[in-house]
């Protein structure tokens, strides 16, 4: 048979890693034993006590029915809680928390909460791909805003008031720091700017924060700024931090006229999700800062041999990113992170993500993950030192 797809799949391709994965099946098939240092998918489990919990929640008669929309009221305070104790911000959790199936559900509903077609749409350059495939897939145009290495990767307010300036229709603006790919910090200072750039245009700053545990010891919430609930919508989640990728849970907080916004289009979509999924993510959330800590030792470990890799690559780097990747300049050899991705992983047999994916302002960028145990990573610099060996020798 054949059937047109719709109109507003037009320019949308398959998410790069799906594909990318793909590839790397085959060449797995083909013998290959590919390690993957690409996809950023914890590869530890979560909190004994939160697999604890599941498994006796799940076990009971009454938890297997449909839930409620806005979530269990245990999740909701206990996302109130969390940001109140680590962020020092407060939420109302009966009218300001809508919890998610993974926040990237949440950067779609937004999008279809919002974007009438040809709204426009501030979007970083690089960035996380879903920004602006849900921005087109609701039918609105993104316009990309570069983050540049000279400016610490923040957004050029100049260059952004020019961009808004010249034209009607902004709607939104996707931000995220701790950013993902290049691992920027973000700066109180920062966060006011963001929030006075949205009061002054009308934009809805949606704030995209899964990483702010990672690496780091003071996570921030775009809600610190004062008066910022006014224009701030703030997507969390629990896949890194919490090891809790598979699960599919996340957090949409914002003031409660947003939250009724999103939940008209999120009502329409899911019908709740399982209740000990619930009760386990509540769990997780109350974990204290050993938790955190525990993971921290390991990502830092971590850290150092992808550092080694990086050195052996001759790729230049920032040594205080925070978040479960290390984003690093290739070196002049190589014509773009496309071409350095390419030879390692045919000819090391080792995959890294190329900077480009993430927008054109990272083509001469890759990112490597921290989600694979040290004795891969030790695996991935032999591999690496053989083939450069090898091509000495040629
Ligand atoms: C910047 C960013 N936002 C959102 C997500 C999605 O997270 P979740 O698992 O909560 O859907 C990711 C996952 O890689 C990410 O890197």
């Amino acid at each position: 048979m054949n059937i047109a797809t719709s109109k507003r799949l037009e320019g949308i391709g398959e998410y790069y890693f799906s594909q990318k994965l793909r590839e790397i099946d085959e060449l797995n098939k083909q013998g290959k034993q590919i390690i993957n240092l690409g996809i950023g998918s914890p590869d530890l489990p979560p909190h004994p006590e939160v697999i604890k919990t599941l498994q006796e929640e799940a076990a009971k008669p009454n938890v297997h029915a449909y839930q409620s929309y806005k979530g269990s009221p245990v999740l909701r305070k206990a996302v109130a809680d969390w940001y109140s104790k680590w962020y020092g911000v407060t939420l109302n959790p009966d009218t300001e928390i809508l919890p998610l199936l993974g926040s990237k559900e949440g950067i779609m509903h937004i999008c279809m909460t919002y974007l009438n077609k040809g709204d426009k749409v501030l979007v970083p350059n690089p960035g996380y791909p879903t920004y602006r495939s849900a921005v087109k897939l609701a039918g609105g145009e993104c316009i990309d805003y570069e983050l540049k290495e000279e400016n610490n990767w923040y957004p050029d307010f100049d260059q952004l008031e020019n961009i808004v300036g010249s034209s009607l229709g902004y709607k939104l603006m996707w931000v995220n720091y701790p950013h993902m790919p290049t691992g920027r910090l973000p700066e109180k200072a920062l966060f006011e700017k963001l929030v006075a750039f949205g009061k002054k245009h009308n934009i809805l700053i949606c704030h995209d924060n899964p990483y702010s545990f990672i690496l780091n010891d003071s996570p921030m919430s775009l809600f610190s700024v004062e008066g910022a609930k006014e224009v701030v919508i703030e997507l969390n989640s629990l896949s890194k931090s919490q090891n809790m990728a598979g699960w599919r849970i996340g957090t949409l907080c914002g003031a409660k006229e947003r939250i009724d916004e999103v939940l008209r289009f999120k009502s329409n979509m899911d019908s709740g999700m399982f209740l000990p999924l619930q009760l386990a993510a509540a769990k997780a959330l109350g974990l204290g800062k050993d938790w955190y800590d525990s993971v921290n030792a390991v990502y830092a470990a971590r850290r150092k041999k992808v550092f080694e890799l990086l050195d052996l690559l001759n790729c230049v780097y920032d040594k205080s990113q925070a978040g479960m990747f290390v984003w690093a300049k290739i070196p002049a050899g190589y014509k773009n992170g496309f071409a350095l991705s390419d030879e390692i992983l045919y000819n090391a047999n080792v995959f890294i993500t190329p900077g480009g994916i993430f927008g054109s302002a990272g083509e001469q960028y890759i990112r490597v993950s921290l989600c694979s145990p040290e004795e891969k990573l030790g695996e991935s610099i032999k591999r690496v030192n053989e083939l450069f060996l090898q091509v000495k020798d040629k």
